[in-house]
């Protein structure tokens, strides 16, 4: 029997789950193994196949790259049996390949769901990013303030002294100076060497201890991160950056007409967005894949805008049962 789910229906984002945990096992075959690439592409081989059994209509708009430089999840790609909704995907199989290849921490497999029109079609270029937690009053930070004052208005709004305030970046040798005027501003600092969509959403989780995400990393992560506030709740900007100009002719192809354009969180991802993301290995928000013989164990963060419900879901894979396909 066809089952033809709406958009809006609750059990799409049951199914979306299906499609993370599949990337994620597929990829903990591989963590720390040192081969980055043959990781992404498990996970990519494993969520493929899990989108193309669902019954959507799904178009990926953030992807593996363009259809001449991917040969899957190609931006462009139509995926799914086609007899459900229209639903634009924003996905990264593998958040963190070199995470994955060396065993650190916080390596996800991630997929976001929006109805038509609902993300940014980023091009993969760099994208400069702030975000902070949800429930504070707007306004409080801005990507063109300086990390002093977005620092001390955090800290004033949270009540809190400047040295509460923890801010996450990227450990990248382009941050440097943000680095330094961080320090200067008295606030402390998380530096992380993968994985800024696990950074920002860390913003949001107020056991993780980061109060703000800085700097830049992917716009594609940039919108996947957007998805999941969404979700979560918060505050986020970006803008793309631009280091030459194939990049800036990359984002005239992804119909950016704006190359200064400050994004806002509604500009990255809007409307109905749904995001699943599944731990490959341990990390802040979520623990990794744990294997064992004839199974796994895998956990999942699922949340949808609509309900602002967040779902963990510890999943018990019998392998016996359903055997495992890598
Ligand atoms: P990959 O999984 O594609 O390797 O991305 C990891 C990541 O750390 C992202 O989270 C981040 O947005 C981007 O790389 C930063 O890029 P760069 O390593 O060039 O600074």
């Amino acid at each position: 029997m066809l089952s033809t789910l709406a958009y809006n229906d609750r059990n799409l984002a049951m199914e979306m789950v299906r499609v993370s945990e599949a990337a994620a096992l597929s990829a903990s075959l591989l963590v720390g193994r040192g081969d980055e690439k043959q990781a992404d592409q498990v996970a990519v081989n494993a969520m493929r196949r899990a989108l193309n059994a669902l019954d959507i209509d799904g178009t990926v708009v953030i992807g593996e790259g363009e259809r001449d430089e991917a040969p899957m999840l190609f931006i462009g790609e139509k995926v799914g049996t086609g007899r459900g909704p229209k639903v634009d995907i924003a996905l990264d199989p593998l958040e963190g390949t070199s995470i994955t290849a060396r065993g650190g921490a916080n390596a996800l497999a991630v997929i976001a769901f929006a109805e038509e029109g609902g993300f940014l079609h980023a091009p993969d270029v760099y994208m400069d990013k702030i975000a902070i937690g949800g429930a504070l009053p707007t306004g409080i930070v801005d990507l063109d303030a300086s990390p002093a004052e977005n620092v001390r208005n955090l800290a004033k709004a949270k009540g809190s002294d400047v040295s509460d305030i923890q801010v996450c970046i990227l450990d990248r040798p382009r941050h440097s100076e943000l680095i330094a005027k961080v320090r200067e501003s008295g606030a402390r600092i998380m530096l992380i060497g993968d994985g800024d969509v696990a950074g920002v959403m860390a913003t949001s989780q107020p056991e993780t201890g980061v109060d703000m995400y800085l700097g830049s990393g992917g716009a594609p992560e940039g919108v996947l991160a957007a998805a999941a506030l969404q979700c979560i709740g918060g505050f986020m900007q970006g803008r793309l950056l631009f280091r030459n100009d194939d990049e800036k002719a990359r984002a005239a192809k992804s119909g950016v007409t704006d190359l200064n354009r400050k994004y806002e969180l509604n500009d990255l991802a809007h409307g109905d967005v749904m995001f699943s993301a599944t731990g490959v290995t341990n990390g802040t928000l979520l623990k990794g894949v744990r294997r064992f013989p004839g199974g796994a164990v895998t956990h999942t963060m699922m949340m949808r805008s609509s309900s602002g419900t967040v779902r963990i879901i510890e999943a018990h894979h019998n392998f016996v049962k359903k055997p495992f396909i890598a």
